[in-house]
């Protein structure tokens, strides 16, 4: 779908990296170079055209970000990463546990949304309780986290997508028992985005945040929280710069010429047919999930029943790496290793190679996922 709107792809290589990080859409690309031509680039706040022309920049594209995940523009905060935003978030929720507190995080979650939350739990004396998927599919429901949460909960961060085998969690359910027992809920949302719509509003989660490299924009993440939730915290900051939130969460001058290109993704974003979207990955995942199960040279991890279209297995007899290799010969990216879902790989026993990741995106086709199964089929021992 869509595949003449990224010229990235004009290269004829099989993107299955988009897990790491999607190509970027032409109006993006267009978007940043225009700002940086228009003479608008200026600076926050100041008394002149330009400058509001770079404060309509920023607001405008908190509003195309809040829409994108149903929250409002009030709750928008941007930074480099998904990873520094949730560090400086922990850092900053976490000062206000006492011992004895508790934080939920999941072995399924990218390390960047368990690592923030263990560093500043053992700094506040609180204790981090691991919810674990499901033996073989990898699911996981609500009752795993419900086996974790205590009244002394208060915050609970899961992911919206295993980076790693694609889980959907049962989002709903766990904000539902999280709120029970008064906790609050951080959602990483980086790998689900460019695949479904995770409105921060209808899963009643407090705060959603994702990254916009991986859905066809500039390297810029955002958390979305509720407004009243990110306005209660208080994070380290410099005496001059602005104290109301959003801004006072944001560290120094934001990069405009990157939020111009946010702002032309999420816009593409709000566009796509995600029903479409979905139909077409799944008929992706689908034929790589049965390609590679017939192989019996390969080991397909997880199985969820709701998924991203992200498919993660190990050859017999070769290191993940030199698969990734071997594929790169043929001008097949994936990655190998954990990906930083460092939980789930030694869950998994797979420390310290992990296996290899293939992900399929909406502009990735049948012939993507045809390369793939016929290049793994080759490594089939003789
Ligand atoms: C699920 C998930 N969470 C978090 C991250 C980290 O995002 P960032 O690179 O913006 O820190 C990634 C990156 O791969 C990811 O896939």
């Amino acid at each position: 779908m869509n595949r003449d709107r990224f010229p990235a792809l004009r290269e004829g290589w099989a993107r299955l990296d988009g897990p790491a990080g999607s190509q970027v859409v032409d109006s993006a690309i267009e978007a940043m170079a225009d700002w940086m031509r228009s003479g608008s680039n200026a600076n926050h706040g100041g008394q002149f055209k330009q400058a509001h022309e770079t404060d309509e920049l920023v607001e405008s594209t908190r509003v195309a970000c809040a829409t994108l995940l149903g929250g409002s523009p009030e709750g928008v905060v941007f930074g480099p990463s998904f990873t520094a935003l949730t560090m400086r978030f922990a850092a900053t929720v976490l000062r206000s546990l006492s011992a004895g507190d508790e934080v939920v995080c999941t072995r399924l979650d990218h390390d960047s949304n368990v690592r923030p939350w263990v560093i500043a739990a053992e700094r506040a004396g609180a204790t981090v309780r691991f919810a674990e998927p499901v033996e073989g599919t990898l699911e996981l429901p609500a009752s795993a986290v419900e086996a974790v949460l205590s009244e002394r909960t208060k915050w609970v961060a899961v992911t919206a997508a295993s980076n790693a085998i694609g889980t959907v969690p049962d989002l709903v359910g766990i904000v539902a028992a999280a709120h029970a027992v008064g906790a609050r809920v951080y959602v990483d949302a980086v790998h689900a985005t460019p695949h479904r719509r995770n409105d921060l509003a209808a899963l009643g989660a407090d705060v959603i945040g994702c990254s916009a490299y991986k859905w066809f924009g500039p390297h810029v993440a955002m958390l979305c929280g509720r407004p009243e939730i990110m306005a209660e915290y208080h994070p380290d900051k410099l005496n001059p710069s602005p104290d109301e939130s959003p801004d006072r969460w944001e560290l120094g001058t934001l990069p405009f010429e990157a939020l111009a290109g946010v702002r032309a993704a999420a816009e593409y974003m709000l566009d796509l047919d995600f029903e479409a979207v979905h139909a077409h990955e799944q008929s992706l995942l689908d034929s790589a999930l049965a390609g590679l199960g017939a192989m019996d040279h390969v080991t397909l991890y997880g199985a969820a029943a709701e998924r991203a279209p992200t498919l993660m297995f190990t050859v017999a007899g070769h290191h993940p790496t030199e698969v990734a290799k071997y594929l790169n010969e043929r001008e097949i990216a994936v990655w190998d290793g954990n990906y930083y879902a460092w939980e789930l790989e030694r869950t998994l026993g797979l420390a310290p190679h992990g296996g290899i990741r293939a992900g399929f995106l909406h502009y990735n086709d049948a012939s993507d996922a045809e390369r793939l199964l016929s290049a793994v089929a080759d490594l089939k021992p003789t």
